[in-house]
């Protein structure tokens, strides 16, 4: 399968198709700068993005699942149709189903893959629509850009969720910011969902944090103060941010997380949550964006 993917879509020392962990298959991206990135076919997720310094900027569980069915705890799990609990299983089918490979290459814009995914009889078992969903993995200098794109295949309307749960790498929890959330309304699903409003420009962490932000302005900034780096998030067309930290109790239940992990992790989750599904009417096409930029790399 890998030799064939090379075949058909990859660029020697650009893009390449290789087996990650419990062989699972990868494509893995080298940008000229030096810059890197790592998706795993399964759930589209992207597992590593490196500067071309070679710094990692995600986190991903040492305890993390690489298996069919399973998640993978960390990196950038793709969030489709639901987001949170639900009918569908936690966060929807899209992070534990198979995709395909669909265009790959480097142009000036930087080296990218697109990744897709369609209705199977497992999806329709669990959402009877037809729909689809596609990933493009765009790797620049200092970005990493992921766009995605919902198509209505069905003839009935859908409501959907999709959400990228990024896990950022950062060098100390209690030594990060997250910036551009103040004067929106939140969800703090740790107090039955009380809507808030946020007053603070510099969010710091020193408790367990879930949160969804509802139309939240399309740049923020997360300063890794232990790294001496600040991320720039830019994003269209996704409209929520939830911020997670499961800190000390939740990171003990969780037996893919390592229970000291909370620290050197955020999830920053930008996109259309299920506070506020989109709904899709035949044939419509949703698409949404973020752009991730280092904005300052540490001397
Ligand atoms: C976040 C949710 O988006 O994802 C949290 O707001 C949840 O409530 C977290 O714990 C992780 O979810 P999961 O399914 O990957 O363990």
């Amino acid at each position: 399968m890998l030799d064939a993917l090379q075949g058909e879509f990859g660029v020697p020392g650009v893009v390449e198709f290789v087996p990650g962990r419990n062989g699972m298959p990868t494509v893995r991206l080298r940008h000229p700068s030096g810059a890197g990135a790592e998706a795993y076919l399964h759930g589209a997720h992207v597992t590593s993005w490196t500067t071309p310094a070679g710094e990692e900027l995600l986190f991903v569980s040492r305890q993390s699942h690489f298996a069919a069915g399973r998640p993978i705890r960390g990196g950038i799990p793709v969030i489709f149709p639901q987001f949170g609990p639900g009918a569908l299983p936690q966060h929807g089918f899209a992070r534990i189903s198979e995709w395909h490979v669909r265009r790959a290459g480097q142009t000036d814009a930087g080296v990218s893959v697109t990744l897709g995914l369609a209705q199977t009889p497992e999806t329709l078992a669990l959402w009877p629509y037809h729909f689809d969903l596609e990933l493009q993995i765009l790797l620049r200098e200092n970005a990493l850009a992921l766009t995605a794109r919902v198509v209505n295949h069905d003839p009935r309307p859908f409501d959907f969720a999709q959400v990228l749960h990024t896990y950022f790498r950062v060098a100390d929890i209690e030594q990060a910011a997250v910036l551009g959330l103040q004067g929106t309304t939140y969800i703090d699903s740790l107090r039955d969902d009380a809507r808030e409003t946020e007053t603070r420009a510099e969010i710091r962490f020193a408790g367990e944090v879930d949160r969804i932000y509802l139309n939240v302005p399309d740049c923020l900034r997360l300063r890794d103060e232990g790294n001496g780096r600040t991320l720039t998030l830019q994003k269209q067309g996704m409209p929520d941010v939830t911020l997670w930290n499961p800190w000390v109790d939740k990171a003990q239940r969780m037996a893919d997380f390592g229970d000291d992990e909370y620290r050197e992790m955020i999830c920053v989750e930008t996109g259309v949550a299920m506070a506020t599904p989109l709904s899709l009417a035949p044939g419509q096409q949703w698409q949404g964006e973020t752009i991730f930029q280092v904005e300052n790399a540490p001397a």
